[in-house]
């Protein structure tokens, strides 16, 4: 066999991205503008029909998709400034799975708020595998504290909604809302607190653009199912801006959905009341600081990136699936358990290739990993749970399912630059790297 160089995710960027970058540069608007404002309407377009054609420049659609999408520069500032929207802060409680990356956790604490961990179900979910909340652990873990509870749609397979849904309305005696007004901000999030009265559910779908699932026996796309949604556009996920990322929410009744765009525009940009776009216009230099805020928007060079990656993400999700299913072959042949990335009622966005070897030890694992990447073979681990982070340091043996899941798992490349001869090959050295350490 002859050795191939696998890289683990590398971005699908082709002519038509960089022709459109190009034609930012060239139009003399590169930070936050038109494009980024397309992007916003076609990516609202695309959460709520599964379309990603759909002209979002007509007066109609301009209408229906804006004020609905907030794009910024990663997603863990779309995270941070949902919880802020939603007034999260000091003295309240937010319950995140133990089985996640950090930035899930450590926007919660940029908020000032505690983050209370939650350990995952005994390897996975019994149908997806994914390494999903413990459902009954989530229960007991609300208290009157409890203002958020962030699920994460891991490797593109999105959680149980409805029973999430069921969880926070069952315990919703025990939620007290905000009940301040005295700044613009503060005033929104009690508005907003209220009117959900119940503990919020902010997805965390940095991996999830375009999965959906039956939800309220409905099939929904990831961003119309939790009360808010942060993704990521990093350059390793399946749909890229370089950096990247974005919020968006459902509706809240008796708030307009241009009340809490405008807040995310203020909270992105310095709290400025007017955008450089707006500052073109005569006479209209001055502006005022609403509040001492960030700095996170997405710049037109960014979203120029995103708008063609829109036009291929259908087709590029396809791809990844058709991967997915050779390697689903291989790892049933070798009794590996796997993600199962579709199934009745759910689809995910084949992010993520999470396989998990049987009865080995972590030391195992790690020479696996390494055995593959002397054939060429770049793997990952997804994810190393929270709690045994320097960052978090808790006793890991409060999350023993987060521990079990990860110690005997390995993920697989999975990305649209890889050619049928490349998965073969994967595949190929899989099965040989197992079958010399005596293992499958
Ligand atoms: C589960 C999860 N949440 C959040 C993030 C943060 O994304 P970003 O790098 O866009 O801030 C990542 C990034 O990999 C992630 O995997």
């Amino acid at each position: 066999m002859e050795k191939r160089f696998i890289s683990f995710s590398p971005p699908d960027i082709s002519e038509l991205e960089i022709a459109e970058v190009a034609e930012a540069l060239r139009s003399g608007w590169i930070t936050t503008g038109p494009r980024t404002k397309l992007l916003e309407r076609r990516l609202a377009a695309y959460i709520e029909t599964g379309k990603t054609d759909l002209d979002c420049t007509t007066p109609d659609n301009i209408e229906k998709y804006s004020n609905r999408v907030v794009c910024l520069n990663s997603a863990t500032a779309a995270e941070e400034l949902n919880l802020r929207i939603l007034g999260v802060g000091p003295g309240d409680e937010v319950i995140v799975p133990a089985y996640t990356y950090t930035a899930t956790a450590s926007a919660v604490i940029h908020c000032g708020a505690t983050v209370k961990f939650v350990d995952i179900q005994k390897d996975g979910d019994s149908i997806t595998h994914m390494p999903e909340m413990d459902y009954d652990a989530l229960e007991k873990a609300i208290t009157e504290k409890t203002k958020a509870v962030i699920p994460v749609d891991l490797g593109g397979i999105v959680c149980d909604y409805d029973r999430i849904f069921d969880i926070v309305e069952r315990k919703k005696d025990l939620f007290k809302p905000l009940n301040d007004h005295s700044t613009p901000l503060a005033d929104l999030a009690s508005r907003i607190q209220s009117s959900i009265g119940r503990v919020a559910v902010v997805c965390d779908a940095a991996h999830a653009l375009g999965a959906s699932r039956v939800t309220a026996g409905k099939k929904k796309y990831v961003g119309a199912i939790a009360d808010f949604t942060s993704f990521s556009f990093h350059a390793v996920k399946n749909f890229t801006t370089a950096e990247g990322g974005a919020s968006t929410w459902l509706p809240i009744e008796g708030v307009d959905n241009s009340e809490i765009y405008k807040m995310y525009q203020l909270l992105s940009l310095h709290g400025q009341n007017k955008d450089a776009l707006a500052k073109t216009k005569i006479g209209a230099w001055e502006y005022d600081i609403i509040g001492p805020w960030y700095k996170c928007n997405m710049t037109d060079i960014m979203a120029a990136i995103g708008l063609r990656q829109l036009d291929r993400y259908l087709g590029l999700l396809g791809k990844r699936e058709q991967i997915i299913k050779k390697y689903d072959a291989i790892c049933d042949e070798l009794g590996i358990s796997h993600l199962n990335h579709h199934v009745e009622g759910i689809d995910s966005s084949n992010h993520l290739y999470l396989i998990r070897i049987p009865s080995i030890t972590i030391e195992q694992r790690n020479e696996i990993i390494e055995k593959m990447a002397e054939q060429g073979v770049a793997t990952n681990v997804h994810y190393k749970p929270l709690p045994m982070m320097t960052a978090y340091g808790k006793d890991c043996s409060e999350y023993p399912n987060s521990y079990d899941y990860y110690h005997n798992l390995i993920t697989l490349p999975l990305h649209t630059l890889l050619s049928d001869e490349d998965v073969d090959y994967i595949c190929d050295i899989l099965k040989q790297t197992v079958k010399d350490m005596n293992i499958c």
